[in-house]
């Protein structure tokens, strides 16, 4: 006898094998994090696999180029090496030439933010300042103001969402944005979820959490964005893999891992297996 009873759908079989890694990972000694060279070595291979840079530096270039032609300060924070602002401050000098522009980048680790100052040195604009601060956002002593401070895909690891979201406003004069882009819970950081190893007393943060932080915060949002990004992580190597999934991961895990990518996959433009890659873009205004 035939059955007419349709295969699962692809959610199913992905909820199954996310399950099966949860089981996998009960009770076990939490998997080892990312050192700060790989996390931002193998951080730069996984963009390369994705069109979520560009999409970002697209929106914000365009938030930017919303402010005007008057002279404008941006402070990113978590700058990682700085291959984003640097498309955006690029941008700004190009759009409104002779216009001085202002760009420091914050991040804890000494590396990123040499790089980040090598990468705008290398603009070779003269109306461009910039610095660097090694540190964490919440020990930094940034002593001046901006018209936006930003955190691209850095927020998921503060220690306080609420403080450093005033902190942040704080630093901004009055009229300037707070900009904020960070993941979702979808089918790719359900696995951040359930593999990644705690932070400081915390897991990583997403867009949820942020939104309530903003509410808790007092600081009300002009709008959220979402810009629907993809990547293809078919033929990811083990360290792209282990960035994907914000953990050192275990030969025994990335089997299921990787049919579990499999998965929540869907064709792309080019017909290649691609995983959801959504990130959202805050926005508030310092009144
Ligand atoms: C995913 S990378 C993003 C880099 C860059 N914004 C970009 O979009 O390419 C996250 C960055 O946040 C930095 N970071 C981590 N914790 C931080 C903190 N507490 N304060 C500031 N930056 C932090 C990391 O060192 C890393 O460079």
């Amino acid at each position: 006898m035939t059955s007419n009873i349709a295969p699962n759908p692809p959610t199913d079989i992905a909820a199954v094998l996310l399950d099966g890694v949860r089981v996998a990972r009960r009770g076990a000694v939490a998997l080892a994090g990312l050192e700060p060279e790989s996390y931002a070595r193998e951080h730069a291979a996984f963009e390369g696999l994705s069109d979520q840079r560009s999409l970002i530096a697209e929106h914000l270039a365009g938030r930017l180029a919303a402010i005007g032609d008057r002279p404008v300060s941006v402070l990113s924070v978590g700058c990682g090496d700085g291959s984003l602002d640097a498309r955006l401050a690029a941008g700004m000098v190009r759009d409104v030439p002779g216009r001085p522009v202002r760009y420091v980048g914050v991040d804890p680790w000494v590396g990123s933010a040499e790089r980040f100052v090598a990468t705008m040195a290398a603009l070779g604009a003269d109306e461009l300042s910039s610095d660097a601060y090694v540190a964490s956002f919440d020990d930094s002593s940034v002593g001046e103001t901006f018209d936006v401070v930003m955190f691209v895909h850095s927020m998921y690891y503060v220690a306080d969402l609420v403080s450093t979201l005033r902190v942040a406003l704080g630093l901004l004069r009055p009229g300037g944005e707070l900009w904020v882009a960070i993941a979702p819970t979808a089918a790719l950081n359900a696995l951040v979820g359930v593999l990644a190893p705690p932070l400081q007393g915390h897991r990583q943060w997403f867009s949820a959490d942020v939104e309530s932080a903003f509410v808790d915060a007092g600081i009300s949002l002009e709008d959220v964005v979402t810009l629907d990004a993809q990547i293809d992580l078919s033929s990811a190597s083990d360290e792209v893999l282990d960035f994907s999934v914000q953990a050192r991961l275990t030969p025994d895990l990335r089997g299921p891992v990787r049919a579990y990518l499999d998965a929540v996959s869907v064709p792309g433009a080019d017909g290649r297996p691609r995983v959801p890659h959504p990130v959202d873009v805050f926005a508030a205004t310092r009144r």
